[in-house]
């Protein structure tokens, strides 16, 4: 049995006060479950409030995306061992949000991967497809090839190490969520891809899903056989509904 994965990834969303407020609700409310692995990704800014806030807790912290370099002139970068020395644990990586808007390639996002695992951190690689690459029925191919050059040149090692999240552009932020059986359907085709560079550590691997997951729709999710959990975005910032989706992994 894998652990479930439950993550908020916060985006461009509360400042320090607005933080502590949400985690505070968090840890006031039922979000502690033995299933379930909890994680918050704040913005930077939020993350050293988030990590003090969060010690000793069963929350653990992760970035939303860091730099392939470990220092430098690399301005407004932030690098994998200043997100460790906070005490974070996870970071985001490929975003499809950082692919769009930033022109992120799978060849960075594996850099970046080989940067995270090198300093300890636990990334979380996002891939899926766009809308118009779904009903050109075009989702195998481009999820194909994102996992082949996000995991360019890892074995089972470093496989063992890392998260994989799907999230279909086309259900992020907009409330259509893919059904239970679309989503099974592509995180099966995940774990066979996967399977192709090792068996073993491709079953024991966590792939996330994400794209409008929210309280009355996580659980239907969370109950397909390769569905491993949630990277939730807008239903992660209201500790209510954040703690629903937790108590449904
Ligand atoms: P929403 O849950 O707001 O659709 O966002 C999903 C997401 O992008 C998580 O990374």
């Amino acid at each position: 049995m894998r652990q479930k994965i439950v993550a908020g990834n916060w985006k461009m969303h509360c400042t320090v006060a607005e933080t502590e407020a949400l985690l505070k609700g968090l840890l006031e409310g039922k979000s502690q479950n033995d299933r379930a692995t909890v994680v918050v990704c704040p913005p930077f800014t939020s993350l050293e409030a988030a990590c003090n806030l969060l010690k000793g807790s069963h929350i653990r912290v992760g970035g939303q995306d860091m730099s392939e370099h470990p220092k430098g002139a690399f301005t407004g970068e932030v690098s994998a061992e200043m997100l460790l020395t906070l005490g974070v644990s996870f970071v985001i990586l490929g975003h499809s949000e950082r692919r769009q808007y930033h022109a992120e390639s799978d060849n960075l996002i594996n850099r970046k991967a080989k940067a995270a695992l090198s300093a300890g951190l636990t990334p979380i690689i996002c891939i899926g497809e766009t809308l118009t690459e779904r009903e050109a029925g075009q989702t195998e191919q481009v999820v194909g090839t994102q996992i082949d050059g996000v995991l360019a040149g890892f074995g089972a090692v470093e496989l063992g190490k890392l998260v994989l999240a799907y999230e279909p552009v086309w259900a992020i932020g907009t409330g259509r969520t893919a059904t239970p059986a679309m989503a099974q359907a592509v995180h099966r085709f995940i774990r066979e891809r996967v399977s192709g560079i090792n068996q073993d550590a491709a079953a024991k691997l966590p792939i996330l899903y994400g794209g409008s997951v929210k309280a009355d729709n996580a659980r239907g999710l969370f109950e397909q056989p390769d569905i491993d959990g949630g990277l939730v975005g807008g239903a992660s910032l209201k500790a209510d509904e954040f703690i629903g989706i937790i108590n449904a992994a």
